[in-house]
């Protein structure tokens, strides 16, 4: 005489609930690890293939940051001084975002925009692949012409130092 109809066994449900929570688990875990492998994000320290350093904060909820920009070269006759750079991304792909950002040189008249893409490859570096365009203060509207230069630059993460030490002028 078992009323209950389980000879003794434990109820289903609960068996049933163990596998499945620890199956729900393990496959979080999974995705969880997955999804922070492939998300490219920009805050942090990268340098650039002419040398140049730069450091993004983390972005806000509107994919809005801002950080400071350490050029190795410059057309300016003033020495270089580090500059702030203000800018966004998307925020609906944080895979491969697009983003913008502008850098406005705190030691010459010039303003440069960057436009790229964030990616990770199969080896999981991030580069940040990019076009700039650099606009240079023309004395009269008859020089506009030639006031602006456009180029590409590939960033990739800095190693190894923290986010302070990479834009320190005096490094
Ligand atoms: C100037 O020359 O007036 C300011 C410095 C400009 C540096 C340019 S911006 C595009 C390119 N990428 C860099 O990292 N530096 C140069």
């Amino acid at each position: 005489g078992d009323s209950s109809g389980t000879c003794g066994k434990p109820p289903l449900p609960v068996a049933m609930g163990k596998t499945g929570f620890s199956l729900i688990l393990a496959l979080a875990l999974v995705t969880l690890s997955i999804s922070s492998e492939k998300k490219c994000t920009l805050s942090g320290a990268w340098q650039n293939d002419l040398g140049s350093k730069m450091t993004i904060s983390a972005m806000n909820e509107a994919g809005q940051f801002s950080g400071l920009y350490l050029t190795a070269v410059s057309g300016a006759a003033k020495p270089i001084l580090v500059s702030p750079l203000n800018g966004s991304q998307h925020v609906d792909n944080l895979e491969q975002p697009t983003f913008g950002f502008t850098v406005k040189w705190s030691f010459s008249d010039s303003t440069t925009v960057f436009v790229g893409q964030c990616f990770v490859d199969d080896q999981g570096e991030q580069t940040l692949q990019t076009m700039w365009l650099l606009r240079d203060k023309a004395k009269s509207v008859d020089d506009n012409w030639n006031a602006t230069t456009v180029g590409t630059n590939i960033f990739t993460r800095i190693k190894g130092q923290n986010v302070g030490e990479s834009v320190r002028s005096d490094l």
